[in-house]
């Protein structure tokens, strides 16, 4: 009996070699090595990011430097919709006071907070006691302990949206902008209501960058950056991003060697996310009334009531004839100049 069962053991087992879809199995098996083959592949084309070393991360994180100044408390009781990081050197007062009368004015909906290093001068006790009596007065300033220099820009663009991450999570939008630039608040204000609140940045989109060789200011040496050209980023004058984005780009920064091009390190970031930016151009011009109601809440701080009302209205007008939600202050300046032939 013990030879029966084997016989039909051994039959049962042919019928299901002469039966078995072998076609099918063959088939599934090429599919299978091929699929493994072309992730090989696309594993070694498509290198993986991997972290920054310690050593270089440290000087790059904003967890190595200390607040000298801060402002924890500016986003305890609120969530404002958009926050205005400005960088900015500390012996820049001049421009802080420009901003906090014009576009950087408090408002429910933005916070304006300007950030610095130590001055390069080192850190003249007079000097601070002066940038201390300011940010008692203004409660807007928020200083790190390096050195304030060009080279250390991405340090500071890190430590602003760091600093969004820990003390302003609730924040709706951030605006990264220069202090020599004039933000047409009401414009943009309106124009975000319309745009993505997740994974989006926007701004002047540059795509075609690339590494300059030579000896300037703004060169990288094939050490520092080895690839000849540069994903797309948004120039450092002045962009917005959906807040989450602080987060990610923090995190992202974990995976790229430190430049001293802070913006098209901003877009090395986004690589590793897998965002691109958006080009935008403004389309809605600032409405010359909506410019009187800010001269009318200047006239109360200041005797230039008509000259500013006037100087406003220009730089209206120039924003409107280039559709652009930033305009540098050098055209301020030219409107002071026609102010002046008035
Ligand atoms: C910042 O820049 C200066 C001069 O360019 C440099 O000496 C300094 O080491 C840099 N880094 C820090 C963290 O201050
Ligand atoms: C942010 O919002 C969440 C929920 O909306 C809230 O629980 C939290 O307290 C807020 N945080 C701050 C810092 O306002
Ligand atoms: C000007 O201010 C008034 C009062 O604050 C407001 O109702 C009006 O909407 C403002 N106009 C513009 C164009 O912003």
């Amino acid at each position: 009996t013990k030879c029966y069962h084997f016989q039909k053991i051994l039959n049962g087992f042919l019928l299901l070699i002469t039966s078995f879809p072998w076609t099918l199995v063959k088939l599934l098996t090429v599919s299978a090595v091929l699929v493994l083959s072309v992730q090989v592949l696309v594993r070694t084309l498509i290198k993986e990011p991997s972290p920054v070393p310690a050593e270089a991360y440290r000087l790059l994180s904003p967890e190595t430097y200390q607040y000298l100044l801060n402002q924890p408390a500016a986003c305890r009781q609120r969530s404002p919709f958009l926050v205005f990081m400005v960088p900015v050197a500390p012996q820049e007062a001049e421009a802080r006071e420009a901003i906090r009368k014009t576009w950087g004015a408090p408002r429910p909906d933005t916070l304006t907070l300007f950030y610095m290093g130590l001055p390069d001068s080192g850190q003249v006790s007079g000097f601070q006691d002066m940038l201390e009596e300011e940010h008692r007065k203004h409660a807007d300033i928020i200083q790190m302990t390096f050195l304030e220099s060009y080279q250390n820009l991405t340090i500071k663009t890190m430590m602003m949206i760091k600093w969004v991450v820990t003390h302003c999570p609730n924040a709706s939008y951030v605006m990264k902008v220069d202090s020599d630039n004039f933000v047409n608040v009401f414009y943009i204000l309106r124009w975000l209501r319309s745009l993505p609140r997740q994974r989006f940045i926007t701004g002047s989109v540059i795509s075609d960058g690339r590494p300059r060789r030579d000896k300037s200011k703004w060169s990288l040496s094939e050490e520092q950056y080895p690839e000849d050209s540069f994903p797309p980023y948004v120039s450092g004058a002045g962009y917005v991003f959906s807040a989450d984005l602080a987060a990610r780009i923090s995190w992202a920064s974990r995976f790229v060697p430190m430049i001293s091009l802070e913006d098209v390190y901003v877009g090395l970031c986004l690589r590793v996310l897998g965002i691109r930016p958006v080009y935008s151009k403004a389309t809605q011009p600032l409405t010359v009334t909506s410019v009187m109601n800010i001269s009318l809440n200047l006239c109360i701080a200041n005797k230039f009531t008509k000259a500013l009302a006037w100087l406003l209205y220009w730089i209206a007008m120039y924003c409107t004839s280039v559709q652009s939600t930033v305009c540098t202050w050098d055209l301020c300046l030219k409107g002071v100049t026609i102010l002046a032939l008035l």
